[in-house]
């Protein structure tokens, strides 16, 4: 080995000790006769410290020496002189006096710096030169974070009784609702395989193969749109179990996830234990999403029976056509802000709620001197009883500022779902150490396609309904929930499984509901409803998205953060340049013939 011990490992109780080093140059301070190198490797940095005139080649060494060399130094351990320790680093307290150094490989002049706390390094530059980011310590705590969680969860899940089975990354389309990733097969030409969107089928087809109790750490492929926190390529923890009810899964899990948090990262706290469990209706009545962060709460409450008996006009038609009027409190805000400052606020939130699709934003607000008038546009619409019985159904208080949405439901929920999270970070509401679990349950089967005028599944088409809903697929598809239970952590799902369908007959009715003919489902899906007469156990699972939860974790924002080689928004690798053109040979190969769409003239 190129070294006895790593950076980070050396203590006080080192000192005496000689040691070889190996790292790069993370700093470097030249005093003339002596030189300073602050050594770094994955587990830390250490001082060494170059004496030109008791070691005159070690020094010509260093003198040459530049950020981010590759060096190697052998020397002794020595605790450093009364006054110059370094309190900022773990090992402050020690230095190493070379007695060898060797430049083992030189470096360019680095096109950022990793001996820098930046956070304003262009994105670009850093994804050009991905390798180098790596190298800085907020990536490096990251990934190895990331390989923490993974090998808790498999530890975990094996202590259950799971087994981890690979499935394959060539097959055939296995749809989420994204499209698929294609690779031409040379063999067979004129024939595609596709990327799995998940291992779904397979982890159902291992559940007939009689495993039982399965998981991957699986990687996933969808070609969709890169917004948010989603890339083309993804990796989930899949995990698939036999003979349960939508329950087990979601108590496996929880204990999981509860675990995994308080043993990786101790320092976060999960709000709520248990996790509490929301029906997606209440989702979006309350926060205009499925996916709610609940960290805060301003949540948006139906004041349309108080509103319609109100003076102001809006109010009162919109409850004529059957709109509602939902409001919401952003609690102890107004305090000694002046009139001008609420104007402006509020108009700021009403240019937000009108890009959501909202006519206005009335408001209200409540002053902290009870003697004062409420402020605010249709104040003056209400009496004071439908004052008060508004200010008791939203149970506000002096200094509170009252929200109101008027419009169809789906309008409320939009510009609620936009509001909420606006406020809250306006208001510093989102800690990212605390974690606010929730199930999200009962959610419909399926939503109406407007453009494809037909129903698509809200999960995937494997979904078992609610027992007491089966009836509802013939007569109101519209009206059935399915078994689906989500994860929900500040804003995000984390995790989306179900309990399915084992019945051939009953799989069979979903295709024509989803607007796939059955001989066009038999080509994609044969096999599973052949797998299907075989003596299938009932079974339900979950995917977790690794890369979120490592995101939560972390306390990152994008999950770009947390992914050792992400791609960008357009879906490229600038470092490599992927996608690139094939070679004509690989194309005739596969009997491919690229035609590509004229280019407009702009
Ligand atoms: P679903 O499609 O909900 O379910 O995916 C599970 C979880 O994977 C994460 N996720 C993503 N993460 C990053 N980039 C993406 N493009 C992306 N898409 C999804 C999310 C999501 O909750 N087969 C089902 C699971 C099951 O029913 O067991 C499935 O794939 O965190
Ligand atoms: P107006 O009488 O049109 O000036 O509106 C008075 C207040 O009501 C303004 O603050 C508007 O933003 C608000 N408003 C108008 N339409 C709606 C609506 N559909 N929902 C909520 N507020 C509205």
């Amino acid at each position: 080995m190129m070294k006895s011990h790593t950076c980070g490992e050396l203590t006080d109780a080192h000192a005496g000790k000689t040691v070889t080093l190996a790292g790069w140059v993370h700093r470097r301070r030249d005093q003339g006769g002596i030189i300073f190198i602050d050594l770094r490797d994955r587990w830390g940095i250490v001082q060494v410290v170059i004496d030109r005139d008791t070691t005159p080649d070690a020094h010509r060494a260093a003198d040459a020496a530049r950020n981010e060399y590759v060096v190697q130094v052998t020397g002794e351990v020595r605790l450093r002189p009364k006054g110059s320790e370094n309190p900022d680093l773990a090992n402050g307290n020690i230095e190493v006096i070379a007695r060898e150094l060797r430049v083992l490989n030189a470096a360019k002049t680095p096109p950022f710096y990793m001996n820098r706390d930046q956070e304003t390094i262009d994105e670009t530059l850093r994804m050009k030169h991905r390798y180098l980011d790596l190298r800085r310590a907020k990536m490096q705590h990251n990934l190895i974070l990331r390989h923490r969680a993974v090998k808790f969860i498999r530890d975990f899940l094996d202590n259950e009784g799971f087994v981890e089975i690979e499935t394959p990354i060539l097959f055939k389309t296995t749809p989420e609702g994204a499209r698929d990733f294609l690779v031409p097969s040379r063999l067979q030409p004129g024939k595609f395989y596709a990327l799995p969107q998940s291992p779904q089928q397979l982890k159902q087809l291992l559940m007939v193969g009689g495993y039982e109790k399965y998981f991957q750490i699986a990687r996933c492929f969808r070609d969709e749109d890169l917004r948010g926190q989603r890339q083309p390529e993804f990796t989930q923890l899949d995990l698939e179990m036999s003979f349960v009810e939508r329950e087990d899964v979601m108590q496996l899990n929880e204990r999981l996830m509860t675990a995994l948090v308080e043993t990786v990262t101790p320092d976060k706290k999960i709000l709520h234990k248990p996790f509490p469990r929301m029906l997606y209706k209440d989702a979006m009545e309350f926060y205009g999403c499925d996916k709610p962060d609940i960290r805060y709460d301003m949540r948006a409450i139906d004041v349309s029976d108080i509103a319609a008996k109100s003076g102001f006009q809006v109010f009162v038609t919109n409850a004529q056509e059957g709109k509602v009027t939902k409001c919401i409190r952003v609690p102890n805000i107004t305090d000694g802000k002046s009139g001008q400052w609420l104007r402006n606020f509020t108009a700021e939130l009403e240019q937000l709620a009108k890009g959501a699709g909202a006519k206005g934003l009335a408001w209200m607000a409540l002053p902290v001197n009870e003697a004062e008038e409420v402020k605010g546009p249709i104040g003056k619409f209400f009496t004071v009883d439908q004052k008060l019985a508004l200010f008791e159904r939203m149970e506000a208080q002096g200094g509170d500022l009252l929200l109101f949405i008027s419009d169809k439901r789906e309008v409320t929920w939009s510009v609620t779902d936009t509001l909420r999270p606006h406020l809250a970070k306006e208001l510093n509401l989102l800690d990212p150490n605390t974690l606010a679990f929730l199930w999200v349950i009962d959610f419909p089967m399926f939503l109406w396609d407007e453009e494809n005028q037909r129903w698509d599944p809200s999960q995937h088409m494997f979904t078992m309904p609610m027992p007491e809903d089966i009836a509802l697929l013939d007569s109101d598809p519209g009206a059935a929930r399915g078994s689906q239970y989500d994860m929900v952590c500040n804003g995000f799902e984390v995790a989306g499984g179900s309990i399915r369908i084992h019945d051939r007959e009953l799989q069979k009715k979903i295709f024509p509901l989803i607007g796939q003919t059955l001989e066009h489902a038999l080509e994609q899906f044969g096999h599973m409803l052949e797998a299907f007469e075989y003596g299938v156990p009932p079974h339900g699972g979950i995917a977790w998205g690794i890369d979120r939860v490592v995101a939560l974790l972390a306390g990152e924002p994008n999950i770009r953060e947390v992914i050792a080689f992400p791609k960008t928004q357009t879906g490229s690798d600038i470092m490599a340049h992927a996608p690139t053109p094939a070679e004509a040979k690989q194309l005739e190969e596969l009997c491919i013939r690229v035609h590509l769409p004229e280019e407009k003239p702009s």
